[in-house]
């Protein structure tokens, strides 16, 4: 078994570098199903959800190749196979599939995919998207079935704001007869990520990043060469540690627009952030006292619920009570507060809101990752920490955080991956 041993106390300062977007890659690489011709795709990020995908495309029968953050797909020959079970449970993104082959060979079966536990996660709403083009959908024994004889565009308004269902439903109709409106559509960055990717094959995707996206089908996409952005959510963590730690951190390779939210709260919290071209610097004086304050989550361009986890821990010992409302999951985000607690952190839950009472320090101590973004808070945790944590279930923090403890440790940090026999 694998840990990180964090001791805790360094104050992080540097450079660091953040990769390619998880969220945008794990789209964008299914999207090459749709292309006749190779995909170049630059600035992957070399992750396990990205690994997985790799593996998948590979075993529906695209020739692919991943090396130094360049993916190559082509999938020009490819004839129709069902998804790999063993791989598709292993990552929630590989829902990505059912639209991409519904879209290329009008029909799909996928097992119902696996991921973050972060409570229920219904796909009523991609179904929902899929039947507006004349699809038929059905899940039986954990497995979605999608069939279409042709798909014609159509009008979708997404009854909640679904990040995957807008990027299903866009992938889906890129080659739809007819024109296909999303209303209420997911207006995050990777959208328009995706939709950029398509529109360079030959797509035709217009209002990505807002509210109504309208898709005129192409007869076909051609291949070419792409480069996927900056990750908004490796950012952040980066922003929050640097504070956490009361460092001084220039973070390089991100859109400083992606980060307003969470700069904003920062510095409402007193916390110094610059914007620069592409790169932000964050500071805090090491005997700064920083602000409580209140945190809702919600769809961008509002408070990422992916940041929840890391700023709750940066809040943990900020005096006074700040709270924390998560919009966007029911359930499962706030299972980090049970390990959080066991740190000496005084945080009530109380359905969707968190009351985070500051408290002097937290101490080290064994943990777990509960979920990728928890464990990215725990690590922070650890840093801010007095004294040694062990943090256990890395699997969780690998599937989506390019080489966090180098990157971590370039910052100054105590921080070592140890294999347990
Ligand atoms: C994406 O998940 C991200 N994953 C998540 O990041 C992120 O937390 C989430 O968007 C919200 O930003 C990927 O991009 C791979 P949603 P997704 O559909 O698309 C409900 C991470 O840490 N809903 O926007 O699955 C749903 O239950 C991961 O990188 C329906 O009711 O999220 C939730 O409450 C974790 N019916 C809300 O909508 C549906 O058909 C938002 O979910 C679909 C969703």
């Amino acid at each position: 078994m694998e840990k990180l041993v964090i001791r805790g106390g360094a104050t992080l300062k540097g450079e660091v570098t953040i990769s390619g977007a998880k969220n945008a890659a794990v789209a964008v690489i299914p999207a090459a199903l749709l292309v006749n011709g190779k995909c170049r795709i630059e600035n992957v990020p070399e992750i396990q959800d990205v690994i997985i995908i790799r593996d998948i495309m590979d075993k529906l029968g695209a020739k692919v190749s991943f090396e130094g953050g360049v993916f190559e797909v082509d999938a020009t020959d490819l004839q129709y196979r069902s998804a790999p079970y063993e791989l598709v449970r292993k990552m929630r993104a590989s829902y990505y599939l059912i639209g991409a082959m519904l879209g290329r060979f009008r029909k799909a079966e996928v097992a119902m995919p696996g991921g973050c536990d972060l409570g229920p996660r219904p796909i009523d709403q991609h179904q929902k998207g899929f039947e507006a083009l004349g699809a038929e959908t059905k899940v039986v024994g954990g497995v979605i079935y999608a069939e279409a004889e042709k798909l014609v565009g159509g009008n979708v308004y997404l009854d909640i704001v679904s990040v995957g269902a807008t990027m299903n439903i866009m992938l889906a109709a890129v080659l739809a007869e007819g024109t296909t409106t999303i209303e209420n559509a997911a207006r995050e960055p990777h959208i328009v990520d995706l939709a950029n990717f398509l529109n360079v094959m030959g797509a035709n995707i217009k209002g990505a990043g807002t509210d109504v996206i309208k898709i005129k089908g192409v007869k076909s996409l051609q291949g070419g060469t792409y480069s996927i952005i900056p990750d908004q959510i490796e950012a952040g963590t980066f922003m929050v540690a640097a504070a956490a730690t009361r460092g001084d951190v220039l973070i390089k390779n991100v859109i400083p627009k992606h980060l307003e939210s969470i700069t904003s709260k920062l510095e409402e919290m007193g916390v110094t952030v610059e914007e620069f071209d592409d790169s932000v610097r964050v500071s805090c004086p090491k005997d700064a006292k920083l602000n409580k304050i209140v945190i809702k989550t919600q769809p961008y361009p509002g408070f990422p619920t992916d940041m929840q986890p890391q700023i709750a821990v940066l809040l943990s010992t900020v005096k006074g009570n700040s709270t924390i409302m998560e919009n966007v999951w029911s359930g499962g985000r706030f299972r980090y507060v049970d390990e959080l607690k066991r740190m000496g952190a005084n945080i009530r839950v109380d359905g969707n809101v968190a009351t985070i009472e500051g408290v002097d320090k937290l101490t080290g101590a064994p943990l777990h990752a509960t979920d990728l973004r928890a464990g990215a808070g725990m690590v922070i945790a650890a840093l801010m920490a007095e004294g040694n944590t062990e943090l256990y279930e890395l699997r969780h923090i690998d599937r989506g955080y390019e080489n966090l403890e180098a990157k971590f440790t370039a910052l100054g940090a105590d921080i070592r991956r140890v294999i347990e026999i």
